[in-house]
């Protein structure tokens, strides 16, 4: 079985994860003409993993294989309470509220591991599973690192 899906779509978490953790390295400096970049890039990146998936890979899976409604329900839920913690960490980063910033940046980084990892551990492999061929197509559309 292939496993295309997965592995990239693991592989983007990863990129997501070295830059939250960049923007936690700013923060710990202190730097704010580093921080706002940080935090940009961060949110950037993530917004685009949630697109591909929204406007590609569920709705690809969702048509093919009806099991998987549940659990894109579930995994776009908390798209949109992790879209609530950018919106909330871009003005912390507005106000320069170092603090805010910081727990904000903690609050994302629990939701996004069990976010990530219920997607690595149930989804993905199921996409794999039911999409076979097609995802090949649909990894392709990750950025490149
Ligand atoms: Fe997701
Ligand atoms: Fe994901």
């Amino acid at each position: 079985m292939t496993s295309v899906i997965t592995d990239s779509f693991t592989h983007d978490h990863h990129r997501c994860d070295r830059l939250l953790a960049a923007a936690e390295t700013s923060l710990t400096l202190g730097d704010w003409s580093e921080i706002a970049p940080a935090a940009q890039a961060l949110v950037a990146a993530m917004e685009q993993h949630f697109r591909l998936e929204e406007e590609t890979l569920f709705p690809q899976l969702a048509q093919v294989f009806a099991v998987a409604a549940n659990p894109i329900e579930v995994m776009t839920a908390e798209h949109a309470q992790m879209r609530a913690l950018f919106e909330d960490l871009t003005a912390a980063v507005g106000t320069r509220d170092k603090d805010a910033c910081v727990g904000i940046l903690e609050t994302l980084h629990f939701v996004g591991q069990q976010h990530n990892y219920k997607e690595e551990t149930v989804l993905y492999p199921m996409a794999d599973g039911a999409l076979r061929e097609r995802g090949e197509g649909i990894a392709a559309c990750l950025p490149a690192q």
